[in-house]
């Protein structure tokens, strides 16, 4: 198949579907590739770097939509590239299929294939072709930087012989893939990192990196806007009344904002009140990244940044993977490539467009000149939405016959191993001369003793087991003090530095054993 890729028409749009390096993968599996000159300009490919890839490069877009079987592209095509879009060939872009229903239906009324990038289903095999998640992390990402750009200190504290500067207070309003990009971004920069999410599953990750959770004075604690699938749902208005008060009482603490609240298919919620931007310190920075869905502060101008009356700078634009053009078009063009390795199973440039496929399936708006959107859920579930595995709370009769069962098959299981021990030993008896025999009894006993020790200690308690055990051995003190009372000097001094050596060992291992039991113990 040809797989081509057009330049993006949108205005300010830098990003493309397809990079000389994901060129080389895509030939991997058997396809040609193909590009229209300068698509890839923006984010700094060539045509030249195309070419050395041994990607073909043609001079119109639409020489590009008419050679190629499949077009891979970024943004939701316009009117233009879809009349372009012809019976038989598949579209890989963005596609918007609730807001463009319009050109859904003309993309199946065609007989093309559809395939939307935002409806990969979030399942964990998908997790390479998630292009809303590649680019959220961006987003995240360059939200702090474009908020450092415009603050006017220091991220991280500093003491200098010119005067001490304190850390940055950044929080993070919604922890999900661009909130959790931007916790990791301010935190490595240095600030004093919080976040809010109203799904309480996040609280851990949050503080994994090293930011802190804000917790509210909620009986149901943040459990209340939190719903399956990994996204959030509408919180109860006692809920965000909570949220919005705990928001007032740090907002003039907070130096910088990144507001990323999303709830699907809804306007993002309000979050960021007017009262609490005038509360802010003059120089503080709100970036949102909700820009797109209204955004989560009402004072946000999209595609904009403003400054108010109190200096908050506000930032609402809604181009941040844009900005970033070569390293989001790596990221898009590999899921876009990981697609394709999906859609060409045999590796012989075939596609397979097999909706029985969880993914591919979820994925395709239009397919045989029909609309198949909305997709079935998913057979496999969502990694977020897996409820948590509840523990069930044994009564004492259960823990009781559980002890009981487990007793019995293991005395059932060192029967049959001492059973199989002793047969093997007379065996071995009635050939062995009788010499070997008392070794030989001894030496699986100690086997057997040993085993039974360090059976069931945990692996790691395995090093001060092995200091104790070094310690245990210089039992062999035993032989020294019975000859330090000899009549040789010789054999005295030898037996005298034999217990002061053995004797280092033992008060040593003991003492080693001890301080590393300690570093187990809870204080
Ligand atoms: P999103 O962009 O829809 O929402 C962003 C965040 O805002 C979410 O964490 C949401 O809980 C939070 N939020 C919504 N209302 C809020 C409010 N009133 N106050 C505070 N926070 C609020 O979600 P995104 O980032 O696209 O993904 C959400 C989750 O989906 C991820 O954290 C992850 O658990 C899951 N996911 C799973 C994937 C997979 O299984 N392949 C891939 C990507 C994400």
């Amino acid at each position: 198949m040809r797989i081509g890729t057009p330049k993006e028409l949108f205005e300010g749009e830098n990003r493309v579907a397809m990079t000389p390096a994901s060129a080389l993968e895509l030939q991997k599996l058997g396809h040609e590739c193909v590009v229209e000159t300068k698509a890839g300009a923006a984010a700094g490919f060539s045509d030249k770097d195309y070419k050395d890839a041994g990607v073909e490069v043609v001079k119109t877009a639409a020489a590009l939509w008419k050679t190629a079987d499949i077009v891979a592209k970024v943004r939701v095509p316009d009117d233009g590239e879809m009349k372009r879009l012809r019976a038989d060939q598949t579209l890989i872009s963005f596609f918007s299929p609730v807001a463009d229903e319009a050109k859904m239906k003309s993309a199946a009324h065609k007989g093309a294939t559809v395939v939307a990038m935002e409806m990969i289903p979030r399942i964990s095999r998908a997790q390479k072709m998630d292009a809303l998640s590649s680019m959220a992390n961006i987003a995240g990402y360059r939200a702090v930087i474009e908020a450092g750009n415009n603050f006017p200190r220091f991220f991280t504290g500093q003491i200098t012989a010119a005067g001490k500067v304190p850390p940055a207070k950044v929080l993070v309003v919604g922890a999900g893939v661009a909130g959790l990009a931007a916790i990791g971004t301010s935190t490595s920069l240095g600030a004093i990192t919080y976040a809010f999410d109203v799904r309480p599953e996040v609280a851990e990750q949050v503080e994994s990196m090293g930011a802190e959770f804000v917790f509210l004075d909620f009986e149901e604690e943040q459990a209340d806007g939190a719903s399956s699938g990994g996204y959030a749902s509408v919180s109860s208005p006692e809920f965000a009344a909570a949220q919005l008060a705990k928001f007032r009482e740090i907002a003039p603490d907070m130096d910088i904002v990144i507001t990323t609240a999303l709830i699907p298919n809804r306007e993002a919620p309000e979050l960021w009140t007017e009262d609490m931007v005038k509360s802010m310190k003059p120089g503080s920075v709100i970036v949102d990244l909700a820009a797109e869905k209204g955004g989560n502060c009402k004072l946000t101008v999209k595609d904009e940044k403003i400054v108010t009356d109190n200096g908050v700078t506000i930032i609402g634009y809604t181009d941040f993977p844009s900005r970033m053009a070569a390293q989001s078009s790596t990221l898009y063009a590999t899921n876009i490539r990981h697609l394709m390795t999906d859609l060409t199973p045999e590796k012989d440039g075939v596609v397979d467009h097999n909706m029985e496929d969880d993914v591919i399936r979820g994925a395709t708006v239009t397919h045989d000149k029909e609309v198949t959107f909305p997709p079935p859920p998913p057979k496999v579930q969502a990694i977020a939405a897996q409820p948590k595995v509840e523990v069930k709370e044994l009564t004492p009769e259960e823990k009781r016959a559980e002890e009981v069962a487990a007793f019995k098959a293991q005395t059932k299981s060192q029967v049959t191993l001492i059973a199989i021990g002793a047969f093997l030993l007379l065996a071995v008896g009635l050939v062995a001369p009788a010499s070997f025999m008392q070794h030989f009894i001894v030496f699986v006993l100690a086997v057997f003793v040993g085993f039974q020790v360090i059976w069931g200690v945990a692996h790691s308690l395995h090093t001060p087991l092995m200091a104790v055990t070094n310690a245990i051995s210089s039992i062999i003190i035993l032989g020294a003090l019975m000859q330090i009372g000899s009549g040789s000097f010789l054999v005295v001094l030898l037996a005298a530095l034999s217990v002061f050596m053995t004797g280092i060992n033992i008060f040593g291992g003991f003492l080693v054993t001890r301080r590393m039991l300690a570093m187990f113990q809870k204080s």
